[in-house]
């Protein structure tokens, strides 16, 4: 990344907007073009000291000095921080929002209701703490392609990025990737408990079952064939693999993940109702 980047500013600096400020300035983005802004002086001086990044407590002043906007806040708090800054919002200034549930809609009524204003709805996943994140972006039409490009950047530092073509879709973007993170956790969870109902002690089980789910992943990540491939290749004819995967399907696996699936969707969709103005 060169020095003509644009100037990032960062609306609150909590856990996601600090993992991907932080995964930008390991990708060597110029520190100086990042700004956090948020209530907390203390937490500020760290990121200061740690990451040479400048803060503010005051969101107008990061607002004022940035080419792009990043509203990393709570979803509950979005609309008075978004009312509060939209009479100082610049045109052309790109307006990305990680916020779970709300919808380009609202921010935009929040936001001034300026038919230019040029915004990205972006829901990305906690793996995106460790910079190994899947994130989808939405664009809304006043972005350009180079802020699509921008905006694709700065959620690239933290993982891999997905655009849909369309707002309703973040909601099966929230089934897949928002909560995914989750389904696996409690699959790690649910193997430790059945290796110890086999007799490992708890610790081993949990090792087995948790580097065996990160080794899964790597390999797949890394293979030039796809995860029905990686499957067969592990499951030999009347074989200890074939068994184990007979007995998925036939306690129907895929509808179980299809249902729970289709229950988060639905829930993300309720809860954007509810956030909405
Ligand atoms: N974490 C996830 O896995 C995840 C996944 C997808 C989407 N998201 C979205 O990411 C956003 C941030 O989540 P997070 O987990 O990073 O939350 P977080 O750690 O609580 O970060 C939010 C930060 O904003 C600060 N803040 C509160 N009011 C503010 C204001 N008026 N102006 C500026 N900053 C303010 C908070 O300070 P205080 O602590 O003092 O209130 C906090 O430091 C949320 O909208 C969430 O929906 C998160």
């Amino acid at each position: 990344m060169t020095d003509s980047q644009p100037t990032v500013a960062f609306i609150g600096a909590g856990n996601m907007a600090g993992s991907i400020f932080g995964g930008l300035v390991a990708n060597g983005y110029n520190a100086q073009r990042i700004i956090a802004s948020d209530p907390k002086p203390d937490a500020l001086a760290k990121l200061q000291a740690s990451l040479n990044i400048r803060t503010t407590t005051d969101n107008r002043e990061a607002l004022a000095a940035a080419d792009i906007v990043v509203l990393a806040v709570k979803p509950q708090v979005m609309k008075a921080v978004c009312c509060d800054l939209a009479p100082h919002l610049k045109p052309g200034t790109l307006v990305i929002s990680i916020a779970a549930g709300i919808s380009a809609a609202s921010l935009h009524t929040w936001l001034g209701g300026n038919q230019d204003l040029a915004l990205v709805r972006c829901m990305p996943n906690t793996p995106s703490l460790v910079q190994a994140g899947a994130s989808g972006l939405f664009a809304t039409p006043s972005v350009s392609d180079k802020q699509k490009q921008q905006a694709e950047s700065i959620m690239a530092a933290v993982g891999s990025v997905c655009w849909v073509n369309n707002e309703e879709d973040i909601h099966a973007v929230t089934a897949v990737s928002g909560s995914g993170p989750a389904y696996f956790f409690l699959m790690i969870e649910a193997m430790t408990d059945a290796g110890v109902a086999q007799g490992l002690n708890k610790d081993t089980a949990a090792r087995l079952a948790l580097d065996t789910a990160y080794g899964a992943a790597k390999l797949a990540v890394n293979s030039d064939v796809d995860v029905v491939e990686l499957r067969r290749r592990v499951t030999s004819p009347n074989g200890t693999t074939a068994e184990a995967i007979a007995s998925f399907e036939n306690n129907n696996y895929r509808v179980i993940v299809a249902n729970a699936m289709q229950a988060c969707a639905d829930r993300s969709r309720q809860l954007a109702e509810q956030l909405a103005d």
